[in-house]
């Protein structure tokens, strides 16, 4: 795989902008409130380290749910399978689920269906990426950094073949023309 075939979709510093106006919306909502965030593995870690550190007055416990989705391909083959539980007792808590990117929304409903086994008081969701396009679920999504329509992302959190999550940008694979 190339890197130079990825070409640069939103710059570190446009990113660091959006994450923050984000931050400041969820402190809004929330103020007052005690939070539980979910950061759902392995993609959505960088994100999450960003978001919270743009929280103003907010009490707030971190934990990480496993998922496996992809594996090392680029589209879904199998149905996404939970690899790790949470560690906090969620029973009454209310939640804000944060994850990288959703695309065909598989990996989402199974996090939510297993979530809400554990009977929090509330649960939304953020995502950096909605990726949904035209195709869009009725699932609405509480929070979206940037939505697209289509194409592969690497960078700040996303892999492809577990590489390049530590790109400060986000980029997207170009097919050749
Ligand atoms: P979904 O179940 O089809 O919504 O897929 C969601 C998961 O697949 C995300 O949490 C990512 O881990 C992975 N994924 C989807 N699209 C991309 C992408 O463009 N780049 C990297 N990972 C992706
Ligand atoms: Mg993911």
């Amino acid at each position: 795989m190339d890197p130079g075939k990825y070409k640069i979709l939103f710059t570190e510093k446009e990113i660091h902008g959006r994450v923050k106006e984000l931050g400041s919306g969820i402190s809004e909502d929330y103020a007052g409130k005690s939070l539980v965030l979910v950061g759902i593995l392995k993609g959505a870690f960088v994100f999450l380290a960003d978001l919270m550190r743009n929280f103003e007055k907010l009490d707030v416990e971190v934990d990480f749910l496993g998922i496996l989705s992809y594996g090392d391909k680029t589209s879904p083959s199998s149905p996404p399978k939970i690899t790790k539980d949470l560690s906090i007792d969620i029973r009454g808590r209310d939640v804000l689920v944060i994850e990288d990117i959703i695309d065909t929304g598989g990996t989402l409903e199974k996090l939510i269906v297993h979530i809400e086994r554990k009977k929090p008081a509330s649960l939304k969701i953020c995502s950096l990426i909605d990726k949904r396009g035209r195709m869009k679920s009725d699932r609405s999504i509480d929070y979206v950094g940037f939505e697209i329509d289509r194409g592969f992302l690497i960078g700040y959190g996303l892999d492809f073949g577990e590489k390049f999550r530590h790109l400060k940008e986000i980029r997207i694979y170009e097919e050749d023309s």
